[in-house]
This record gives structure tokens, C-alpha cells and sequence, in this order.
């Protein structure tokens, strides 16, 4: 794959910038601390002959409920003689999918963790491509929960430019004028939130919080000008992957949670669009806008962050989400997740394997 910079010189970074971590090899289970162990770790990844040599697909998952499934079942080998390597908080687990050489991991919740994970999975490994998978919320009506889906772009829309009270779309944001923000990708005006009965009442017609403006990320691409930012705010997935995934449309999915069976057997559908951000949405009124100024489908907190990172590596990556819930659109008194995560997470994971055989 395209550029993969050095282990060498990620190590002399990593010297140069003191970094500290605690790291364990899964072979020899042997705990260590701090600065010690850092350098431990890293000269062990570096001096390993089959990471040197063999490339992996680099398998991406947020919680642990969503590789439970994985690891669980028969798809899944851990490699014998390096089952995984601890570093930085993270394990890398190392083995086969499907007789495919993988290395997983686990980033843990929101758009931090699954930037440092990423980036830490393609700075350490020779990573050929990124397969993400998890579970999302759901705001396209025409879909159900245990369907899953799998975008062709990503966007971010956390990153936002908040506008002071009695400015509007004419009026240019703070720092717009050097590039730092702009108005290309619309906003939310919190006063056309209202409910009905206060709409009738003026002095409540307009809202302090006025508007927010969604940002593009800076990019900072590998084969770009250090520190000469570029801007991404819809990330597109790899094409042959996304292409190759209309094969998975019409595979057999899980449609009951023990006694509770979804209303119809779960689908896999390509879509258009989904969005990220640090934000857990249960709120019809945001589900709905987000649906209708972004076409989005699946809602989740990582996918978008992994995008980005790949994006700036020129990794070829694809996420697959199962729908877990309505985000807040649904009748039910309660979130559907609470019910459906884990019926969701095995989907996820069907539809994973399943993509892995189709790669030759
Ligand atoms: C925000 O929405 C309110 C109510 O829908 C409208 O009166 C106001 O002009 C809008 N403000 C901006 C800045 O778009
Ligand atoms: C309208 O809103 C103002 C300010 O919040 C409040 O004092 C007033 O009682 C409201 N009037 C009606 C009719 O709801
Ligand atoms: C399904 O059954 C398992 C095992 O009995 C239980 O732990 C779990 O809470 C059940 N889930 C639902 C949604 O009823």
C-alpha cells in the first residue's frame, strides 16, 4: 500500500517526543512500566520479522460488546505465536478471518479514541486496508433496526463554528475571512426547534443559541506539506470495497433477540451517507435534521474519525454498521438499543466476515 512511513523513524519520534506507555506481549505476558516499556514495546514490533514482512487487514471496532461477537466465534483463530501485543492502552490482537491475516482493535467510545487508534494501527502495522464495524443509530424511516448498513461517505458533523445571537447566514463567521471556517456546509438554527404551543408566543421565537455552522476537518494528508492544512468534510469509502459490497445484499441476517423478533428479517443495504460525532443522538428533532440536510443514514461516534485517518494515510478502508435503534425517532418509550445492541453486533459481524471472503 501507498506510504507507510518507517518503524525507525516512528521509533526516533517517539524517543524524541518522550513517549511514555506501558506495553505487553501477549507471548510473554510480561508487564512492564512507563518509558521502559515504551521502548520495549516499540523494539519489539520493530524487530518482529513477520510484522516486518506479512500485511494485515486492520480490523476496527468500538466497544467491546461489538468484538465480543468476533472473538466468539468459529471465524475468528487468534494467532498461536502472537496472539496480541499491548501497547499505549490498546491490544492488537493478531490472527486470521477466514484464513485472512487480520490485527484488531478495540478504540473504546467517540471520535478521540478512535483517532489515536487508527492512527496508532497504521503507524505500528503494515496495514493493507481498514475494515470498521459496530452498531449505529438509524434515521432513515425506510430502514429497521438489525438492518445494516454501509455508506459510501463519511462525514464528521461535530465540528462546529457557533454563531453569536443576531447574526445569520448572511453574516460571516468569526475566523471565516482565513480559511479557518466556513458556511459551505449549513447549519442548525436552534429557534426552528421550538414546540408548537411556544411557536405562537413571539418573545420565544428566536433562540440565544442562535446557530451552528458544520466545519470540514484540517487534514494534514502523508503525502502532503507538513503543517499546510487541507480540508475534508465528506470522506468517501474505498470504491472496489464499496462496490464490492452490493454483494452483500440479500445474505441472511439475525432476526430475534431471544423471544423478541423484529418486524421483518434485517437487510443489508449499501446507502449514500453516514455521520459521526461525540454525540450519543436519542432526539427525534436532531435524527430528523440530520436526515434531511445531510441524507444521512446510519448516526454513530467513530466512523467518521477512522475515515478521516485513513483518508490522511491513503488506506483504503470501508465501515459496516448494524442499526441498533431509532436515535431518538422511534415510538418506544426507551432507546432500542437497550434491547438490540447485541442482536445488532452479531450482524455487524456477519456481514464483516462475510465482506473478508469476498476479498481475494
Ligand atoms: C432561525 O429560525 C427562526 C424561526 O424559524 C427564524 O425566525 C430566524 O430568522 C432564523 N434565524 C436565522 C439566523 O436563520
Ligand atoms: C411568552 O414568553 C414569555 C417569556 O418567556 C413569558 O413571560 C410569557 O408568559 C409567554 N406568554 C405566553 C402567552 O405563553
Ligand atoms: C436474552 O437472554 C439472555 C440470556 O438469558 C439475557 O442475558 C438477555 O438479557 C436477554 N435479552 C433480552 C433483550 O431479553
Amino acid at each position: 500500500m501507498a506510504s507507510r512511513f518507517s518503524l525507525n523513524l516512528l521509533l526516533s519520534l517517539m524517543i524524541g517526543a518522550s513517549f511514555f506507555s506501558a506495553c505487553k506481549i501477549g507471548v510473554n505476558a510480561e508487564v512492564c512500566t512507563a518509558e521502559k516499556c515504551a521502548m520495549k514495546g516499540i523494539n519489539e514490533i520493530v524487530n518482529n520479522k513477520m510484522l516486518q514482512k506479512r500485511s494485515y487487514l486492520g480490523l476496527i471496532v468500538p466497544n467491546a460488546y461489538e468484538m465480543g461477537p468476533l472473538l466468539q466465534s468459529r471465524s475468528f483463530v487468534a494467532d498461536p505465536s502472537l496472539p496480541y501485543i499491548d501497547f499505549s492502552g490498546r491490544r492488537f490482537r493478531f490472527g486470521k478471518v477466514e484464513n485472512k491475516n487480520v490485527v484488531m482493535v478495540m478504540t473504546g467510545l467517540g471520535m478521540l479514541n478512535a483517532g489515536i487508534v487508527t492512527e496508532l494501527l497504521l503507524s505500528l502495522f503494515k496495514v493493507e486496508s481498514v475494515l470498521h464495524f459496530g452498531i449505529a443509530g438509524n434515521a432513515d424511516s425506510k430502514l429497521h433496526v438489525g438492518d445494516v448498513v454501509i455508506p459510501q461517505y463519511w462525514s464528521h458533523t461535530g465540528l462546529w463554528n457557533w454563531q453569536r445571537y443576531g447574526a445569520g447566514p448572511k453574516d460571516e463567521l468569526a475566523l471565516e475571512s482565513n480559511g479557518d471556517y466556513t458556511r459551505k456546509f449549513g447549519y442548525l438554527n436552534f429557534s426552528d426547534y421550538k414546540t408548537p404551543n411556544k411557536a405562537k408566543n413571539s418573545t420565544r421565537s428566536e433562540n440565544l443559541l442562535n446557530n451552528v455552522w458544520y466545519q470540514p476537518e484540517e487534514i494534514f494528508p502523508v503525502d502532503g506539506t507538513p503543517e499546510v492544512r487541507q480540508h475534508a468534510f465528506w470522506v468517501p469509502v474505498d470504491k472496489k470495497y464499496y462496490a464490492l459490497a452490493k454483494k452483500l445484499e440479500g445474505m441472511k441476517l439475525e432476526g430475534c433477540v431471544n423471544s423478541t423478533c423484529l418486524q421483518r428479517p434485517p437487510i443489508v443495504v449499501r446507502v449514500a451517507r453516514g455521520c459521526s460525532a461525540d454525540t450519543f443522538v436519542d432526539n427525534a428533532a436532531y435524527r430528523q435534521f440530520l436526515r434531511s440536510k445531510f441524507n444521512v443514514t446510519p448516526l454513530d461516534m467513530e466512523s467518521a474519525a477512522v475515515a478521516l485517518v485513513c483518508l490522511q494515510h491513503k488506506t483504503p478502508f470501508i465501515t459496516i454498521r448494524a442499526l441498533s435503534d431509532l436515535a431518538g425517532g422511534g415510538s418506544a418509550e426507551s432507546n432500542e438499543a437497550d434491547v438490540f445492541a447485541p442482536l445488532a453486533a452479531v450482524n455487524a459481524v456477519k456481514v464483516l466476515v462475510k465482506f473478508i471472503t469476498l476479498l481475494s
